[in-house]
């Protein structure tokens, strides 16, 4: 078997690092009719935005597997379990409380406590309620404060059984992707919207985390980002121009106003009408003290310039690739680790999403995914190697424990460390996952 292999004397292998696997609840729950309808239910039902045309009312069927999934989860020795409520789970449209949804976390919170397993949760993994989305979505800067009063009632129902609350997971993708390049719910394509999408999001994440900050003083409170660290194509002047662009409009455009309170000055690049209006004492309410970064990586980006002066992002054609068609490149971690560094005094960091999409084969029941072994391999030594230079990371999770439902790519991209067979709800542990569990469990 093939294993992974970290030095002896490894910050990674410390017994108060946090190993974990990763979930998000559009992407494996299914039930879809006990819980409101969400903006990817409406995406998924429009024709031509899912490549294999699929949708997630079943997806892993996690809702009722929940108690094998435990169970598999413990099996595979982790210290904690990343995963997000469906927030239309747990407030219908009529602003009441689903008990019953509610329930269901309450008793997944409860099987995980029982075998030792830290719960970190995600209050929000994309999945905005229908019914807010028919009132604007996240242009509606009161969708903000629903989501402070959503906080309210799981934070006051979960209380301490959760080791540490996220308010939003990659606000990046839901803004841009979903706003400004329409590749995610709601689909959207537009500048504007994209840039206000952002701000009512940070808006409810800083609501939310005093919320949480409140109810849950115990518990480690922050947000998890989406990084890559950009490159330009070339050496030309446009081209590290436009680096520092896309650097600015993706990356810092989210962590700068939350730990400096101010966004990146890009009034040079966006006209007025494209700036998000920003009403007095946003940002403060925004710059709220984390406990926690997470921070979710999976590859870089090269840009070069457009003649319109803006940036636009170079498709990588050379392998290393993933089935996503993503760059492999392991030190892209270890270098936006340091820059963010050596820019900040961040808060303690956890890497909350890391891993690949393969192609995988099931031959004899098994699954041989060398590659992502190797993915992994190579992005935990990027890991030991930043904390080696000074960054406070503290914890590590896989993206993702189960294959799932890959947003607008549908069920085709095979990111877990364990197999799902769709046809059977069948789950079969990865030789990548094999080789975590080893390594997970050596430690105990
Ligand atoms: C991240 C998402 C996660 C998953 C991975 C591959 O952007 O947070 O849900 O889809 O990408």
């Amino acid at each position: 078997m093939q294993k992974i292999v970290l030095a002896e004397n490894s910050p990674l292998l410390r017994s108060d690092f946090i190993f974990g696997v990763a979930t998000a609840a559009f992407q494996i729950e299914g039930a879809a009719e006990s819980r409101e309808p969400c903006i990817w239910d409406t995406f998924c039902a429009e024709p031509g935005r899912i490549r294999d045309g699929s949708d997630g009312l079943v997806a892993c069927d996690h809702l009722n597997r929940w108690r094998d999934d435990i169970e598999l989860i413990s099996s595979l020795g982790v210290d904690a379990y990343r995963f997000s409520v469906a927030w239309g789970r747990v407030i219908r449209a009529d602003g009441s409380v689903n008990q019953a949804g509610l329930q269901f976390y309450l008793d997944l919170l409860a099987a995980l406590e029982a075998r030792q397993i830290k719960a970190f949760v995600t209050l929000y993994h994309w999945d905005l309620p229908q019914y807010l989305q028919d009132k604007g979505g996240w242009l509606n800067r009161e969708t903000a404060y629903r989501f402070a009063e959503y906080a309210e009632v799981v934070s006051q129902a979960f209380g301490d059984k959760v080791y540490s609350y996220a308010t939003l997971n990659e606000p990046f993708c839901s803004a841009y992707l979903g706003y400004e390049a329409g590749i995610h719910a709601p689909g959207e394509q537009n500048r504007q919207h994209g840039r206000q999408a952002a701000h009512h999001l940070l808006l409810a994440h800083g609501l939310a985390l005093q919320v949480l900050r409140r109810n849950c003083p115990q518990a480690l409170n922050g947000i998890v980002l989406n990084f890559s660290p950009c490159f330009a194509a070339t050496e030309a002047k446009a081209d590290q121009q436009a680096a520092w662009l896309a650097d600015q409009y993706h990356n810092q455009w989210y962590l700068q106003p939350l730990l400096e309170g101010s966004y990146p000055d890009l009034s040079a690049y966006l006209a007025p009408a494209e700036l998000p209006q920003i009403a007095e004492g946003d940002l403060q309410i925004i710059a709220q003290p984390l406990d926690f970064l997470g921070i979710n990586y999976y590859t870089r980006t090269v840009f070069t310039a457009g003649k319109d002066g803006w940036f636009h992002d170079i498709k990588p054609t050379q392998p290393p690739l993933t089935d996503m068609g993503w760059e492999i490149y392991p030190q892209g971690l270890t270098e936006i680790l340091l820059q963010l560094h050596q820019r900040y005094p961040l808060p303690p960091v956890y890497i909350t999403e890391n891993g690949a999409a393969m192609v995988d084969q099931l031959v004899e029941g098994e699954v041989q995914d060398t590659d992502r072994l190797a993915y992994y391999q190579s992005h935990l030594v990027a890991t030991e190697q930043a904390i080696a230079a000074g960054v406070n990371v503290r914890g590590y999770f896989a993206w993702s424990l189960l294959d799932n439902f890959e947003w607008a790519e549908g069920y085709a991209k095979r990111f877990g460390i364990v197999y799902v067979d769709y046809a059977s709800q069948q789950r079969i542990v990865k030789a990548s996952g094999r080789a975590l569990q080893q390594l997970w469990q050596s430690r105990k």
